[in-house]
């Protein structure tokens, strides 16, 4: 399939203070090739250097060093050619804030070349797509986080972009409407038929909508690979809480299907498995025939930061692999 993205050994380095001197190696040779039609997520905690490969990616910023091609053109030549067919979505973006949405919206139709009616009817569509109708009329500086989030959205959808990037959609906003927000950018990929890049902080974001991850760490891409492989990878799972009663049976419990590890202390037994839904019905039974009473079950997702923490450790092993 043909790559929309293709990046060879990104470097970045911000300079600030008396004449540059002091210097930060932001980004450290970034390989990446994205899909046509592929949702790719960068995923990665603060500072790890993702708005920096977004902003170079779309050509909003030059690398020191690096090969990029954007949909077959060459990201550091044809940056004008490359913006006619991307467009960038943030969750911090801020547009002018005593216009409303409409003029907002109008503003940027007119920089992307839209006149008239075409231009009238594309923000009808994307203000109805993005539940906005109420808010068309709302200043900027008076919208919600969600609404401003929303405006992003649709602003980065009036010329079409064959690529779009999303720089954390949803950060900042409470879990209905993240996930609301998640539901509607799945649906119009599918539809359109875009190349996603998204870079979020969030593990569950990046699993729902992302065909594959690259965990992003002070610059460097730690690995690729899907949701699944990751996991796989560095051998982390689902954590399973039990509290009970009476004894574990701890020989049993290591046998069972998909336990990874588990720990013991008190009458707290915390299970990693491989997937957690799938296995507690198992485990419970497994636990109640050996003769403890089952108290109280919790079933906690990997977080993010585990992940992380398993990388870091283990990053001459985990490189490179995963695809
Ligand atoms: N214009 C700039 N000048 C100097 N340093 C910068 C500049 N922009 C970013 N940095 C630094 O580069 C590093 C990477 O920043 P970047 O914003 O790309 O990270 P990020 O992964 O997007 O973080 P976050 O999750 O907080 O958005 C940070 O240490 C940041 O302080
Ligand atoms: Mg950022």
């Amino acid at each position: 399939m043909a790559l929309a993205i293709k990046a060879e050994g990104i470097f970045k380095t911000f300079r600030s203070g008396w004449w540059g001197r002091k210097q930060k190696l932001v980004l450290k040779g970034i390989d990446l090739q994205i899909e046509t039609g592929e949702i790719f997520g960068v995923l990665g905690p603060n500072g790890a250097g993702k708005t920096t490969l977004v902003s170079i990616l779309s050509t909003l910023l030059i690398p020191d060093q690096g090969k990029i091609q954007i949909l077959g053109f060459d990201g550091l030549q044809d940056g004008q050619r490359i913006r006619e067919k991307v467009n960038i979505s943030s969750g911090n973006a801020n547009f002018l804030w005593s216009l409303t949405v409409q003029e907002n919206l109008h503003l940027y139709g007119m920089l992307y070349g839209l006149t008239g009616h075409r231009r009238e009817e594309k923000i009808k569509a994307l203000i109805q797509l993005f539940n906005l109708e109420e808010h068309q009329d709302t200043t900027f500086d008076r919208l919600s986080t969600g609404m401003k989030q929303r405006l992003s959205l649709a602003k980065s959808l009036l010329n079409d972009p064959a690529v779009l990037f999303l720089d954390e959609p949803t950060v900042g906003l409470d879990p209905s409407v993240s996930i609301m927000i998640r539901e509607q950018i799945r649906m119009i990929q599918k539809e359109r038929e875009m190349t996603v890049l998204l870079t979020t902080h969030n593990m569950k974001e990046a699993e729902f909508l992302c065909h594959r991850i690259a965990f992003l760490k002070e610059g460097e891409i730690l690995t690729t690979g899907t949701a699944e492989t990751l996991k796989r990878m560095v051998r982390m799972g689902d954590l399973v809480k039990i509290e009970f009663k009476g004894t574990i049976l701890e020989d049993e419990l290591l046998r069972a299907d998909g336990v990874i590890n588990y720990g013991i202390t008190g009458n707290l037994c915390e299970i990693i498995v491989d997937d957690g839904e799938r296995r507690l019905g198992n485990l419970i039974a497994l636990l109640s025939q050996g003769g403890a009473q089952i108290k109280k079950v919790t079933l906690g997702q990997t977080d993010l930061e585990d992940v992380f923490i398993e990388f870091a450790k283990g990053t001459d092993s985990n490189m490179g692999g995963g695809d």
